[in-house]
């Protein structure tokens, strides 16, 4: 199977973020990437739905976005009405997962569902026939360009394993600090599809399908 590529516009110039993300689209990236965080959930504050609608009229590519914000679910109806196709949330952001889970999919998008480092598979118990993807983040959210934490290698090898005993398809994303000397570690504990801000957006526009390529390995 094809691995996806997911680049991260928060390591993208935001004063030029409409061409940086034609430039993605046109260097093979498979999804869009983008992190939506709050300041209250994660330590920092980046865009709201108001950049998705906008990013919705230069690219066709899935727009995969990662919500870090707790509570959630007031703020889900407007990034599906911006144009997300994927909406992923934390179940610790929220009381009650399951119902937003039903939300996302009530609205006619994929649900995805995150894992922090420190967080046990055993959160999706439950969650599993709601779920179209899981994310796991192999760094703490709320900043890119951190480092990759290899202890979350075999939680991703542990969810692949029960994603192939269901009986339906489910990405298994991996994001934070990928880059082209991990993604085959990546990949090869059960990912499919990988999330990668700065070594996807380094360099210039140019360079990006080099640097895209260099993760598909
Ligand atoms: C972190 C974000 C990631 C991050 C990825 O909270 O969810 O998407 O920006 O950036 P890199 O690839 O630079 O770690
Ligand atoms: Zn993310």
């Amino acid at each position: 199977m094809k691995t996806l590529i997911a680049p991260s516009i928060l390591s993208a110039d935001f004063a030029a973020l409409g061409d940086e993300v034609r430039a993605i689209d046109a260097a093979g990236a498979d999804w869009v990437h983008v992190d939506v965080m709050d300041g209250h959930y994660v330590p920092n504050i980046t865009i709201g739905a108001g950049v998705v609608k906008a990013l919705r009229r230069v690219t066709t590519k899935p727009l995969d976005v990662h919500l870090m914000i707790s509570p959630v679910d007031a703020f889900i109806p407007a990034f599906s009405d911006a144009g997300a196709d994927i909406i992923t949330f934390h179940p610790e952001a929220t009381p009650h997962p399951h119902r937003t889970a039903q939300l996302i999919r009530s609205l006619g998008k994929k649900v995805g569902v995150s894992l922090n480092p420190g967080s046990p598979i055993s959160l999706l118990d439950y969650l599993w026939d709601e779920i179209d993807l899981i994310l796991v983040m192999s760094v703490n959210p709320g900043f890119g360009g951190q480092a990759f934490i290899d202890a979350v290698l075999p939680k991703i090898a542990a969810l692949r394993l029960e994603i192939s005993k269901r009986g339906r398809p489910i990405y298994l994303e991996v994001d934070g600090g990928v880059t082209k000397n991990n993604a085959a570690d990546v990949v090869a504990a059960g990912a499919d599809v990988l999330v990668a801000g700065s070594a996807v957006f380094t360099g210039k526009a140019a360079d990006y399908a080099a640097n895209i390529k260099a993760l598909r390995g």
